[in-house]
């Protein structure tokens, strides 16, 4: 069986979501970077050809922001991420880094090379001439692209890990077939966040006159031209998903259904807007609204890739490990052997379980289900189970798979799993100092046995 990390618990909040509020606020800053690198490299064009009048002091500013944000809060949420995943699933991470070694090696190259060509352009560029200035920067755009091309082969294996279930060939798993919808949308998102931000950084300009901030923003408007084919990107992406988990976010999961519609709605008034009113119009834009449409575009973000994130339930990867970092080859042994023997680490605040049953309850409920449930506070299984009486609880807990689909069958002895239910239900109950195990007699076990083998030891997501 495989081996268990030690994880941390966040308290009344879920593991997964504090994972997917750091993830999301890094993609948002990191998508930016990755189109304000195309962006100055397409006014640096714009300068030398004498286009446009005001390109040069455009350049100034926006780098200094663009450095500021990518440079700094980029860097400090990508390290976050690293920091908050090992905490909650260093089996995933450790899948991630053991499978795609030297992509992550070339990715954190393409990560300094992006870093060194920022820097000299930062540093020198009022002392280097226009085509060296625009080398630059040309370095600094495909560097930054490079490695959002990585680390999408990374993240959409994930979801969509394709022939490499079979083959385990690096090529397989990295083209996987998420791989191009999702890093050309990410690159139409890249460009659409840097024009927004743009839009925004034009009229923080004071020293240029409102005529020539109009002129900025329509040669701005232009990198939100590509939002035209967000819907059939958006469709190309959801088409390769497996069926099941495109069933969760058309309907099959309230949660994950209404995020993706935020994140399609807020898309649409963010692409309305642009190609109506700025590329078509060419309307002026002020500070205000250009900072409405960025936090428009965060939300889109932010539901985004919390579906991405949802949709792979019950997996971390898909067909490879469970999201409660249990391997699907494992569970049938599990189911005989427990899932308590290979796990050394202590229960925390163990003197406040007043029972040694309870105590084996809180650690099966720590390894299998603490992932995505809390005890009281997000998606708490206490308010889950608040109207299922004993019996009722000991089955649809024994079947979690037929439960709800999107959880991963249950992975231990039917002692552990009436363990686990006296726990909840003693949590229930306010966490009496003392708890009467109502019954783990043999007639008990044996029911919930019964109920374990009905269930199987299969996922009940669809195979491929
Ligand atoms: C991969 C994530 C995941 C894991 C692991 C997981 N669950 Fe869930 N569970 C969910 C989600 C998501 C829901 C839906 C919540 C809702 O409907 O609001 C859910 C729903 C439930 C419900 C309510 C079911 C219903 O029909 O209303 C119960 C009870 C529950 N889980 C218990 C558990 C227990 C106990 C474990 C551990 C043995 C566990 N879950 C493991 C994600 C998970």
């Amino acid at each position: 069986m495989s081996e268990v990390f030690p994880v941390n618990d966040f308290g009344p909040a879920m593991p997964g979501l504090v994972m997917a509020a750091v993830a999301i606020v890094h993609v948002f800053l990191a998508q930016f970077a990755v189109g304000g690198g195309m962006l100055l490299c397409y006014f640096q064009w714009l300068a030398m050809t004498d286009r446009s009048e005001h390109a040069r002091r455009f350049i100034d500013g926006y780098f200094k922001v663009l450095v500021l944000i990518s440079f700094i809060l980029g860097a400090l949420t990508g390290v976050g991420i690293w920091l908050t995943s090992i905490q909650i699933s260093p089996a995933t991470i450790g899948a991630m880094v053991e499978n795609f070694h030297w992509l992550w090696a070339a990715e954190w190259t393409f990560f300094c090379l992006e870093v060194v060509a920022g820097y000299c352009f930062y540093r020198c560029h009022k002392r280097l001439d226009d085509r060296t200035s625009l080398k630059l920067l040309m370095l600094y755009a495909f560097a930054s692209w490079m490695s959002l091309f990585i680390i999408n082969g990374i993240l959409s294996w994930q979801l969509t890990p394709g022939r490499w279930v079979e083959t385990h060939q690096i090529a397989d798993g990295f083209f996987n077939p998420g791989f191009f919808p999702s890093l050309l949308f990410r690159t139409v998102v890249a460009t659409t966040l840097s024009g927004l931000a743009a839009c925004f950084v034009i009229n923080t300009m004071s020293d240029i006159d409102r005529e020539g901030k109009r002129q900025l923003i329509n040669q701005t408007a232009r990198l939100l031209i590509p939002m035209v084919a967000m819907p059939f990107l958006g469709a190309w992406y959801l088409a390769v998903l497996p069926a099941d988990s495109r069933g969760w976010i058309l309907g099959g999961s309230p949660a994950m259904m209404l995020f993706f519609s935020i994140s399609v709605g807020a898309s649409l008034a963010i692409g309305a807007y642009a190609i109506a009113g700025l590329v078509m119009r060419k309307l002026y834009i002020n500070g205000a609204t250009a900072l409405l449409l960025l936090v428009l575009a965060f939300g889109a973000t932010a539901g985004g890739e919390f579906v991405r994130e949802g949709s792979r339930k019950p997996f971390s990867i898909r067909y490879v490990l469970y999201s409660n970092a249990i391997l699907p080859e494992d569970v049938p042994r599990m189911r005989e052997v427990g899932c308590l023997t290979n796990d050394p680490y202590p229960l925390r605040n163990a003197e406040e379980v007043p029972t040694p049953l309870l105590r084996t309850g809180a650690l099966v409920f720590r390894r299998q289900c603490s992932i995505c449930h809390t005890l009281e506070g997000t998606n708490a299984v206490a308010h889950l189970t608040g109207t299922w009486d004993l019996d009722q609880m000991r089955m649809n807990l024994a079947k979690l798979q037929h439960t709800k689909p999107f959880m991963p069958p249950f992975a231990g002895t039917a002692r552990e799993l009436e363990a686990m239910v006296q726990f909840i239900r003693w949590n229930s109950a306010g966490r009496p100092g003392q708890w009467e195990h109502q019954t783990d007699d043999e007639k008990t076990l044996s029911q919930i046995q019964t109920w374990l083998d009905e269930a199987g030891t299969e996922s009940s997501s669809h195979p491929q």
